[in-house]
């Protein structure tokens, strides 16, 4: 036993990444490199662990804040949580519908992950807890999971739709058909947890596919769940209620939203060639990759291989000039994450790029629509919002030399030191010390290839 997750907190954030922090035009950007587990299927790992009876190991777990907290809820509500190794977990679940009350406040941090998809899972218990973060996810819409777990029959004994939150779980949970308001996995996996509990079949309909990592591990859980196609870019998945939920071993592939920033910085660092390794390769997450190659972006995959249910790959990345593109609105829920470091490479690419459909980022870690814009003016870069689309006017250059607001936004942080990294003038960035909560080695690996952040 290496340590609980709160102590791991402390231990695991790394002590370079601490605010504020500037990033200079650098030399070519050369190595190879594993960016650590993807942030969705590690907390999903922990939660279908704690869920399973018995022992479930996991290796190359993220970790990093919002997943470490996640373990924390986890070990609130009776499983056991146990550290055996960089990366390596081991979780000895309870049983579907088995969570005991949890005697504190269980405390996401800064994701809307954790606390959704716990919520969702809590909904389905005859339990009480109560929910609470930071003050950028006391900021976010809550009534998007409230309402379907009402209907299954938890309750919310707090007052609105914002963190914190007490919900009542129910004591006989139904099985219920929905439609998700907005394309959002989030929505979608709580609505399931919600479901395992329930008798007969839960039913989440999606109008345009979201990331599909819970279906796939409940079925690696041995669940019972069907997926079917749904008008035109749509889903129907429909989950059969009161599993036997055997432990499964996951093994975390390195997260495509984390590598997406190396990957940018390669691409716009003139002379770079970086190899990414073990990139989770889920169609449902690589928007970006095609939107790049499609600006003129070079980015070979070689080595693909599937492992435990989700495919990976590593990407041979150069430099590349790229053009301005648009983005359809249909592509947003495979790259929703990837967007700010897109509009990014977007200042860099000659032309105009038009990112269309991208109402949800308003409600991210930060209002990421404005942040983006903001951070692009400041640094000389013509940046436009129309409505709920984005529209970068490149120039292939960027002149920089701007001071960016991050709002407690791990992923405009790291998006904007990218811009630095190739703009004329150095970039500053007020805090990096929410890049923690995702890829806590960030700046340690970005320098190990060359970038110059001081
Ligand atoms: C996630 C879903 C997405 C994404 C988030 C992770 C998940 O959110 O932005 O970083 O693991 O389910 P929404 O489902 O709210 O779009």
């Amino acid at each position: 036993m290496l340590g609980g997750p709160i102590s791991l907190i402390e231990a695991l954030v790394d002590h370079a990444a601490s605010s504020p922090l500037t990033a200079r035009r650098s030399g070519p950007l050369q190595g190879r490199l594993r960016v650590p587990g993807d942030k969705s299927i590690s907390h999903r790992a922990l939660i279908f662990g704690a869920l399973a009876v018995g022992e479930t190991r996991i290796s190359g777990l993220l970790e990093g804040a919002d997943v470490l907290n996640t373990g924390n809820a986890m070990r609130a509500l009776g499983s056991e949580v146990e550290r055996t190794g960089e990366g390596e977990w081991r979780v000895h679940g309870v049983g579907v519908g088995g969570f005991r009350e949890p005697s504190g406040v269980l405390d996401f941090g800064n994701s809307a992950t954790g606390c959704r998809l716990v919520m969702g899972a809590v909904a389905g218990c005859p339990i009480t807890a109560t929910f609470d973060g930071d003050a950028s996810l006391r900021k976010r819409p809550m009534q998007r999971i409230l309402d379907p777990v009402a209907r299954i029959g938890a309750r919310a004994l707090s007052a609105g739709a914002r963190l914190p939150i007490t919900l009542a779980g129910a004591r006989e949970p139904i099985p219920i058909v929905y439609r998700t308001p907005v394309p959002s996995a989030q929505i979608k996996s709580a609505v399931l947890l919600a479901g395992l509990a329930a008798p007969g079949a839960t039913t989440v309909i999606e109008a345009e596919a979201s990331r599909d990592h819970t279906e796939r591990l409940l079925a690696h859980f041995g669940a019972e769940v069907m997926v079917e196609p749904a008008g035109e870019h749509g889903r129907k998945i429909t989950l059969k209620g009161e599993p036997e939920l055997r432990p499964a071993p996951v093994v975390v592939p390195a997260d495509p939203s984390s590598a997406a920033f190396p990957m940018v910085a390669a691409l716009l660092v003139p002379g770079s060639e970086v190899i990414l390794t073990d990139v989770m390769t889920n169609p449902l997450r690589t928007g970006l990759i095609t939107t790049l190659r499609e600006m003129g972006a070079e980015i070979e995959a070689l080595n693909v291989r599937g492992d435990l249910g989700e495919e990976m790959a590593d990407f041979r990345v150069r430099a590349s000039a790229l053009r301005g593109v648009e983005v359809p609105p249909a592509r947003a829920p495979s790259m929703i994450d990837e967007f700010p470091v897109l509009a990014v490479a977007a200042a860099f690419a000659e032309g105009t790029t038009v990112m269309r459909g991208l109402k949800e980022l308003r409600v991210k870690e930060s209002d990421r629509l404005a942040a983006v814009a903001e951070g692009l003016k400041a640094n000389g870069v013509a940046v436009e919002i129309d409505g709920d689309d984005l529209i970068v006017h490149g120039t292939g250059r960027a002149q920089g030399g701007g001071a960016v607001a991050t709002h407690m936004d791990h992923r405009i942080a790291m998006s904007f030191l990218v811009l630095g990294l190739a703009s004329e003038k150095p970039v500053k960035v007020d805090d990096v010390s929410f890049i923690a909560t995702s890829f806590p080695a960030f700046v340690t690996m970005m320098r190990s290839l060359g970038a110059d952040l001081s």
